[in-house]
């Protein structure tokens, strides 16, 4: 069975492709206009924290359930623990929501790429950018062109699309990227942009800097959608688990931070605002490059790089879907890959539209539909994956069995086990909670006593394991 789902060629190949799940729009879009927005520094030291106590527990544990489970998220959840599939279904649900918003961005930067190879901004790029975003056909034929070229990857299955591709476009990006960044630092008056994005003022981290951060550690890593599951699937059983989980978050992070080093130096050096938010790359950038020598030409590097980044992804996430249609569904991968890329190609639609003729069209909660469908997976979707995903490490799967699993029957050391299940059973717990009580409305008092019960109740839980403990000897 397992030959026939696909195996990954070489564990060069799987890490590639699993950073190249998490290295994307997050990164180079996202973690840049978050960081300019939330206090810069501030904002990038509660990110790396939060990486280094949640960031690694989390890739392990989708990992390790991916490897085990030997399925689709839903399946490999199921395979573990009959009846917690469902908790599966949510990730995929997830990503096939993401899947079809993700697209309408990474169109644009198509849109972008074939600007610059042209010649570059023609005029005022507010203009540019809010009058193509509006239009209303334009966008969404980017948008399948993203469609189109991941179901070809995706279609060419596990080693001969996704690693291959990965193990072309990974490579291509960081060296673009050094190449960017070594631009952006050389600019006149740099040093003000490194500083506001690497020098923290504590006094700006607040409630809000922290959710923020929490739930961009989520999406940047591509954690709590069963992708890391999908992708551990296809591993090796002597493959080494703890290493891939340290590379992954690690890659990722250099990243963020070099999109940060890239963007945020050549911004203030022309003497633009950081603040920009969602813009930050279409709007600012282009102006940075309009004014720069060689602007085009770093023009398209960027915008290429950000495309492999937005591709690796996109794969990913339409793997997940289409890994659960054969398992599950029993469809061959064709038509897996192809029936899904037209439902999505349907659902881009509406998404693109939310940028002009629907923009004012409000679905639920007074959002548009792409702020809605952002909402649900950001808010609800994500952090619900997220805190199932712990309880299901922590307390549901047998501990001896994960222990296993994880060390490959002894033969790799995990010294730490226990501070991992601490971090996903205490930290990840009540850190995941702490951003759904908050979408939901609950804050301030309400919301610490909240997490205080929490709290109690899982103090409660491990009493009784060890007694249980104790009374089985
Ligand atoms: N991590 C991706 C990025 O930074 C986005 C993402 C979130 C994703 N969840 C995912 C990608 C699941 C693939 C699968 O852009």
């Amino acid at each position: 069975m397992s030959s026939e789902r696909g195996n990954w060629g070489s564990n060069v190949g799987f890490v590639l492709a699993a950073a190249g799940s998490a290295i994307g729009l997050g990164n180079l879009w996202k973690f840049p206009y978050l960081a300019g927005k939330n206090g810069g520094g501030a904002f990038v030291v509660v990110y790396l924290g939060l990486i280094v106590i949640l960031g690694f527990s989390l890739m392990l544990g989708e990992m390790v359930i991916g490897r085990r489970g030997k399925s689709d998220a839903f399946g490999a959840y199921n395979n573990i623990k009959k009846g917690w599939g469902f908790i599966g279904m949510l990730g995929i649900l997830c990503c096939f929501i993401v899947y079809s918003y993700y697209v309408v961005i990474a169109g644009w930067i198509v849109k972008y790429i074939g600007m610059f190879i042209r010649g570059g901004l023609t005029e005022d790029p507010v203009l540019t950018f809010g009058n193509f975003i509006a239009s209303g056909t334009s966008p969404i034929l980017y948008s399948f062109i993203v469609v189109v070229v991941t179901a070809a990857i995706v279609l060419k299955g596990v080693s001969g699309g996704i690693e291959k591709a990965s193990k072309i476009m990974m490579p291509i990006l960081f060296v673009f990227m050094i190449v960017i960044v070594i631009r952006s630092v050389t600019l006149p008056n740099a040093i003000e942009g490194i500083k506001y994005f690497l020098k923290p003022d504590f006094s700006l981290i607040t409630p809000a800097v922290i959710i923020a951060a929490l739930g961009q550690v989520f999406f940047s890593l591509s954690l709590g959608m069963g992708a890391m599951i999908t992708y551990g699937s296809y591993l090796p059983k002597d493959s080494n688990l703890i290493k891939s989980a340290l590379y992954i978050p690690i890659l990722d992070t250099v990243i963020a931070l070099l999109a940060g080093l890239a963007i945020l130096p050549a911004v203030f050096s022309f003497g633009l605002e950081p603040t920009a938010g969602p813009g930050l790359i279409f709007i600012t950038l282009p102006r940075v490059f309009a004014a720069m020598p060689f602007g085009n030409v770093f023009g398209i590097m960027f915008f290429l790089l950000v495309l492999f980044a937005a591709l690796t992804s996109t794969i990913s996430l339409l793997e997940v879907v289409v890994s659960f249609v054969v398992d599950q569904l029993k469809l061959d991968r064709k038509k897996a890959t192809i029936l899904v890329s037209i439902i999505i190609a349907a659902i881009a639609i509406p998404n693109s539209h939310s940028f002009g003729p629907m923009a004012d069209f409000k679905v639920f909660f007074g959002l548009n539909f792409f702020d809605f469908l952002g909402y649900l997976t950001d808010n609800i979707l994500l952090p619900v994956g997220g805190l199932m995903l712990c309880l299901f490490v922590g307390y549901v799967w047998d501990k001896e069995d994960l222990k296993n699993e994880l060390t490959n029957d002894g033969d790799i050391a995990f010294p730490l086990f226990s501070a991992w299940m601490i971090g996903i059973k205490y930290l990840g717990i009540q850190l995941l909670s702490l951003i759904l009580l908050q979408a939901v409305g609950i804050t301030g008092k309400k919301m610490s006593y909240s997490l205080v019960i929490i709290f109690m109740i899982q103090i409660l839980f491990h009493v009784l394991e060890n007694k249980r403990k104790v009374s089985a000897v």
